[in-house]
C-alpha cells in the first residue's frame, strides 16, 4: 500500500491552482439523475469520490465520459434505480441518489452508508424530510426502500445537514406543488447545486439562506455548469504555507467562501490578502493561538479543523478547538502526538499547546482531513522523516497532494 514520505523543514512558498470542490461535485454528478437531457460538468477535480459516484451512476446505467476536468453525463439511459451495499458503503455521498431517483422515478432502493471514522452519522434528516414530502419509507435487509413522488411540503431540519439539504433540494425540485425547507445548510456548495439546478429548468430560490423555497416542475433538461473552486483544499494549502514559514497563493480560489477562516488565520497572527479569486497568505510575525469553534457554514468549517490543528502545534500559546459538527473528529490527535504535540482531548474540546517543533514520526492517516493535517505537521517538522500510511484517505479529496507540495518547495513524495 502506498505511503506519503516528508522531510520537514522547507518552507511552503508559491502559487497554487485550486481545484473543483468535491463536495460540490458529488451531489451534481448526483443531480443529473433529474434531467433528461445530457449535462456537461466543467472543473471537476480527479478524486477517488468522483470516480465512486461515477460508478455508482454508470451500474445504474448513466452514460460517463470523463475526460481532462470535463465530464459529460448522458441521464437517458438510466434504468437502475439502486445503489448496493458495496459501494455505498465506500462512500456516504452515494447517498445523494436518492433524492433525486425519487424526483425523477418515483422509486429509489439505496443501502444505508453506515457509519464512518469520524461518527455514526444517521440519515434520519433525509428521510423525515423524504417522508414530510409523502414518499414512502421502509428499511429492508440494510436498503432504503422508497416510493411515491414527491409533493411540496414545510419542512423544517431538525439541524442544518449539508447533505439532507440537498438530497431534499433534488427530490423536490421535480414534486408536484411549493416545498418550503427552512433551518438548512447554507453551504457554498448548496448554492452551486441549486444554480445546476436552476440551469436545467428547476425553480429554487433562497439557497445559500436559511429558507429554500422549491417550486415543482414537471421536467428538467440538460445544462453545462462549472463547478465551484474547492474551499477546504484552499485553505489546506494556506495553512500548510504559513505553518511553514512559507508564502502560499492559492489561485481560482473564492475568498468569501471562507469568511470565518482568514479572520481565524488573521486573528493567529497570519497575514492574508485576497486579489480576486487569489488568496495569499503568510507568516512572517510568528503565531500565537487562538480559540476555534467548528460550526455550519458560515462558522469555521469541520472539513478545516484536524488541518488548523496542525498549525496550533506549532503556534505560540494555547488554542482551544470545539468540534460541533461531528462527534469524533479527533482522530488525528493520537498521531499528532506522536510527531510530539502537546495536545489534550476532554470531549468535543481539545487544547492544543504550542510546541517549539515537531518532529518526525510513523503516522496513519484515519479520515481525509486527518490525513492533510498530518502531511502539515510532517512539513513543518525539522527534524526526522514523516511516513503516513494509509493515504487512500487523502486521495478521495485531494488530487496529487504530493505533488503539487513539491512543486511549491515541499520533500514529499509517494512512495509504493
Ligand atoms: C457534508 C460534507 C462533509 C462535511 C459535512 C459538514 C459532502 C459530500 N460532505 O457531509 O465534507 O464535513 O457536510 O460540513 O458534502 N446528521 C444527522 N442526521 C442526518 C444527517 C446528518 O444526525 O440525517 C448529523 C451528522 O451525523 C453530523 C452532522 O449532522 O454530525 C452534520 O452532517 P451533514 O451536514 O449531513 O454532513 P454530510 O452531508 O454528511
Amino acid at each position: 500500500m502506498d505511503r506519503i514520505i516528508v522531510r520537514g523543514g522547507n518552507p511552503i512558498t508559491g502559487s497554487v491552482q485550486v481545484r473543483g470542490a468535491k463536495n460540490s461535485t458529488l451531489p451534481l454528478m448526483a443531480a443529473t439523475l433529474l434531467a433528461e437531457d445530457t449535462c456537461v460538468l466543467h472543473n471537476v477535480p480527479c478524486l477517488h469520490d468522483v470516480f465512486a459516484m461515477d460508478k455508482i451512476l454508470s451500474e445504474m446505467g448513466m452514460a460517463i465520459d470523463f475526460t481532462g476536468r470535463s465530464m459529460t453525463l448522458g441521464p437517458n439511459s438510466v434504468t437502475s434505480h439502486e445503489a448496493p451495499y458495496e459501494l455505498v458503503r465506500k462512500m456516504r455521498a452515494s447517498f445523494f441518489v436518492l433524492g433525486p431517483l425519487l424526483g425523477r422515478f418515483g422509486q429509489a432502493r439505496v443501502s444505508l452508508p453506515g457509519g464512518c471514522a469520524i461518527g455514526t452519522r444517521p440519515v434520519d434528516i433525509h428521510l423525515k424530510g423524504l417522508e414530510s414530502l409523502g414518499v414512502n419509507i421502509r428499511i429492508d435487509d440494510g436498503y432504503v426502500v422508497a416510493e411515491g413522488r414527491p409533493v411540496g411540503a414545510d419542512i423544517a431540519l431538525d439541524f442544518p445537514s449539508v447533505g439532507a439539504t440537498e438530497n431534499l433540494m433534488m427530490a423536490a425540485s421535480r414534486a408536484k406543488g411549493v416545498t418550503r425547507l427552512t433551518n438548512v445548510a447554507r453551504e457554498p456548495e448548496i448554492a452551486d447545486l441549486a444554480s445546476f439546478l436552476n440551469s436545467l429548468g428547476a425553480q429554487i430560490s433562497g439557497a445559500g439562506t436559511d429558507l429554500i423555497t422549491i417550486l415543482g416542475v414537471d421536467e428538467l433538461g440538460g445544462t453545462e455548469h462549472t463547478v465551484i473552486p474547492d474551499r477546504i483544499e484552499a485553505g489546506t494549502f494556506l495553512i500548510a504555507g504559513i505553518a511553514t514559514g512559507g508564502e502560499v497563493t492559492v489561485l481560482n480560489a473564492t475568498a468569501e467562501h471562507l469568511p470565518n477562516f482568514v479572520e481565524k488565520l488573521r486573528e493567529m497572527g497570519a497575514e492574508v490578502e485576497v486579489h480576486g479569486s487569489k488568496i495569499r497568505a503568510a507568516a512572517t510575525n510568528g503565531l500565537k493561538g487562538v480559540d476555534v469553534s467548528t460550526q455550519p457554514y458560515p462558522g469555521f468549517p469541520t472539513d478545516l479543523q484536524a488541518q488548523i490543528m496542525a498549525l496550533a502545534c506549532v503556534a505560540e500559546g494555547a488554542t482551544i478547538i470545539k468540534e460541533n459538527v461531528f462527534e469524533n473528529r479527533f482522530m488525528q490527535v493520537a498521531e499528532l502526538t506522536r510527531m510530539g504535540a502537546n495536545i489534550e482531548v476532554d470531549g468535543n474540546a481539545a487544547v492544543v499547546r504550542g510546541v517549539p517543533k515537531l518532529s518526525g514520526a510513523p503516522v496513519m492517516a484515519s479520515d481525509l482531513r486527518a490525513s492533510a493535517a498530518l502531511i502539515i505537521a510532517g512539513l513543518t517538522a525539522s527534524d526526522g522523516e514523516t511516513s503516513i500510511s494509509r493515504i487512500y484517505h487523502i486521495d478521495r479529496g485531494y488530487e496529487r497532494i504530493e505533488e503539487r507540495l513539491a512543486s511549491l518547495g515541499g520533500d514529499i513524495r509517494r512512495e509504493p
